[in-house]
């Protein structure tokens, strides 16, 4: 029997079309609500759901599902409740490895975006107020000599790092903040000799820019709070192209208002799509609108692999990329 397959936001062609010549495609017309989504994973005609970030998997919905499986379109599924999932025998999957440079190079951005002003300068200019060169014009801060402090150490950490020793910065990591974990030089592999492990503390009192690349769990939740920051140097600069709750943005808000540290770049907010009252009005600030996997090729493959793991989940199949595989074991 055909495959149906329900898909919560249109996804890009290449993953749709696998989709449609794998079996019946519905495709919502605009994002569900919560009660709409949980109507339609109860409703027992669908094989797989393919979701989005927005789309809230928790344990009840998955209690009433009558899915095979959910196929998220990210590699992160902080969305999804994995552990109610493999309960309930529902497989999840993911899109990771794709998305590695696209997000590194969004977060190297943020990095010279802050410190070279770029927003400031930007609206000077439409604002008809660039009046010719001038010797102290939108002064920044230079990158290269800078300490970068990658918060996590996984792909996307390591191609920031790579990119930021490209730009001569120094790289100190934490790779399991707010915890610890010793990482070998075989585990280092290329990066043996050229960034350094640091505990948490150290990292936070060290970097110049503190980049946060750790998934978002129990333990990371606020792993920025009043607190870090007030223990950051006044002149740091916060990264964040991870998760938004990984900050406490109104913490940062407060942060940034009253000089405890410099200015902030963000890809992702706590509360997606507001922003923490205040933020938006601050000057010192690159605000992103969650585009760190943004681009053409990437949303494509992203949008392959979705379908693909949707495929191998309704046939009974391991998918390509599971987040719970002993569900298929
Ligand atoms: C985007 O944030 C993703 O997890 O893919």
């Amino acid at each position: 029997m055909a495959s149906n397959f329900l898909v919560t936001t249109a996804i890009p062609a290449p993953g749709l079309q696998l989709l449609r010549d794998a079996g019946r495609v519905t495709v919502l017309p605009e994002p569900p609500d919560y009660g709409t989504l949980a109507a339609l994973c109860a409703s027992g005609e669908f094989d797989v759901v393919v979701t989005q970030l927005r789309d809230v998997i928790d344990a009840p919905l998955l209690a009433d599902a009558r899915v095979r499986g959910v196929s998220n379109f990210a590699v992160g599924y902080n969305n999804i409740d994995v552990d109610a999932a493999t309960r309930h025998g529902i497989m999840v999957g993911n899109t990771p490895g794709v998305l590695t440079d696209a997000t590194a190079d969004i977060a190297m951005l943020l990095i010279l975006g802050t410190a070279r002003r770029v927003v400031e300068a930007d609206r000077l200019v439409r604002d008809g107020q660039f009046h010719g060169w001038e010797p102290e014009l939108l002064l920044g801060r230079d990158v290269s000599g800078a300490v970068l402090g990658l918060a996590g150490f996984g792909r996307i950490a390591r191609a920031t790092a790579r990119r930021a020793l490209g730009f001569g910065m120094e790289v100190l990591f934490s790779p399991r903040p707010p915890g610890d974990r010793a990482v070998s030089d075989d585990e280092l592999g290329e990066f043996a000799g050229k960034v350094r492990q640091v505990r948490w503390e150290e990292l936070v009192k060290r970097s110049d820019f503190l980049s946060m690349h750790v998934p978002l769990t129990d333990q990371t939740r606020h792993l920025v709070d009043a607190d870090v920051l007030r223990r950051m140097k006044p002149d740091a600069i916060l990264i964040n192209t991870a998760r938004g709750p990984v900050v406490h943005e109104t913490a940062l808000v407060e942060a940034l208002r009253t000089g405890l540290i410099a200015g902030a770049g963000l890809d992702v907010f706590e509360d997606e799509p507001r922003l923490a009252p205040g933020l938006a009005e601050l000057p010192n600030t690159v605000l992103l609108p969650h585009v760190g996997s943004a681009t053409v090729p990437v949303r494509n493959e992203m949008a392959r692999l979705s379908a693909l793991n949707a495929m191998a989940i309704a046939e009974g199949r391991m998918p390509p990329n599971a987040v719970n595989p002993l569900v298929c074991a």
